[in-house]
């Protein structure tokens, strides 16, 4: 097998190699049936359990009960920013929006487009370094819901906590941290999460939905866009992502095998803070983006002391098979992705390329 890299990828990312292998091994016969996963019918026989696996495997991992529905949909986590005020927010009611980074500002985007989205909390005017603490929200009375990310991808800023709603539905885009730690999935009405990070490949998009939003979708509501018609189809309106289910339902095995969300998050914390206290070891050579309290165990993000020396530090790292470094267009800098797939190792052989950079260039 060709040596696998570094891979500090914001996303599509890192797959656990198990994982990667299983896929490989059953790649032209499932389970012996002579056809690979990508061949079958999605209401086979032989995909019914792949589907029941990846949803039970969500089920267990984040302790989510059974007046919640475990759905695997298309279009991105992008289309949640659009289907979920298409759903529950009418032209002249309120929805509240915590923004703490660009996908935030997005989805506020694709909320105003459908009634008042209201953006309560904004941490734009300091740059998203921070995300508000609990007592610093005040809602919006009567919102439909509230919405926020858990963790800001670009920006690398991370909610310690699950947001409390205050009698209004919460809404989450854990995106870039879902199944990273454990999460109180009860506090949410709708937790939404592209799979691309730490659940799988591009292409499905995982949402879990309370029945009691799912009873508030309009009667009229165009099918596909429709919580109510994709939960009564199983996530099977029209065709699904087998092969995007197929792998979630790998990696959710692969988590439970290797102690649950409990152990990720332990294994997540030591690795983020080998590179934070690189980053606060540096004198000043490495500047963390987020501040302390705010810092994303998914997504390290920092500057070098000019941008020149950021494209050269990114090239140096490449060429030493430390991969995807560089920052997101819209910010720059360098922003280190280090998913549950990630190993400890990969965050060590960076450290000591960032002690050795800073040493010539310092
Ligand atoms: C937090 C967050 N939300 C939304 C998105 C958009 O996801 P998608 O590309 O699946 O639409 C991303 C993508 O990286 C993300 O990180």
């Amino acid at each position: 097998m060709t040596e696998r890299i570094y891979n500090f990828s914001a996303g599509p990312a890192v797959l656990p190699v198990e994982v990667l292998e299983k896929a490989q091994s059953e790649m032209l016969s499932l389970g012996g049936i002579g056809m690979s996963v990508m061949e079958i019918s999605h209401r086979s026989k032989h995909f019914e359990p792949i589907l029941d696996g990846a949803i039970e495997g969500i089920r267990e991992l984040l302790n989510v009960s059974e007046n919640y529905k475990i759905l695997f949909l298309q279009g991105g986590a992008s289309l949640q920013f659009s289907m979920i005020p298409l759903n529950f927010l009418g032209k002249d009611e309120t929805a509240d929006y915590i923004v703490t980074g660009a996908w935030g500002k997005k989805a506020l985007k694709e909320g105003k487009r459908c009634g008042n989205a209201n953006m309560i909390f904004s941490t734009a005017d300091s740059g998203f370094k921070s995300v508000p603490a609990q007592d610093e929200i005040s809602f919006s009375e009567n919102a439909k819901y509230v919405h926020y990310t858990s963790n800001e991808t670009i920006e690398g800023v991370e909610f310690k906590y699950d947001l409390d709603g205050k009698g209004a539905p919460v809404v989450c885009d854990a995106s870039s941290n879902i199944l990273s730690k454990p999460i109180d999935v009860e506090k949410h009405a709708l937790i939404y999460a592209g799979a691309q990070k730490n659940i799988g490949p591009s292409g499905v998009t995982l949402v879990i939905i309370r029945d009691d939003l799912i009873e508030q979708v309009p009667a009229n509501q165009h099918s596909i866009l429709d919580y109510r018609a994709l939960a009564e189809n199983n996530s099977m309106l029209n065709t699904p992502n087998t092969w995007g289910i197929y792998i979630i339902n790998l990696v959710c095995e692969h988590i439970k095998g290797h102690g649950g969300l409990a152990e990720m998050e332990k294994k997540n914390e030591a690795k983020a803070k080998i590179l934070y206290d690189a980053i606060d070891a540096s004198d000043g050579f490495y500047r963390g983006h987020a501040e302390k309290s705010a810092r994303s165990l998914m997504n390290v993000t920092f500057r070098l002391p000019s941008e020149e020396l950021e494209k050269q530090f990114a090239s140096k790292a490449t060429a030493q098979d430390l991969d995807g470094l560089k920052g997101h267009r819209s910010v720059g800098g360098i922003r280190a992705s280090i998913y549950n797939a990630f190993p400890r190792e990969g965050v060590e052989v960076l450290v000591a390329f960032m002690k050795d950079f800073a040493q010539k260039n310092g």
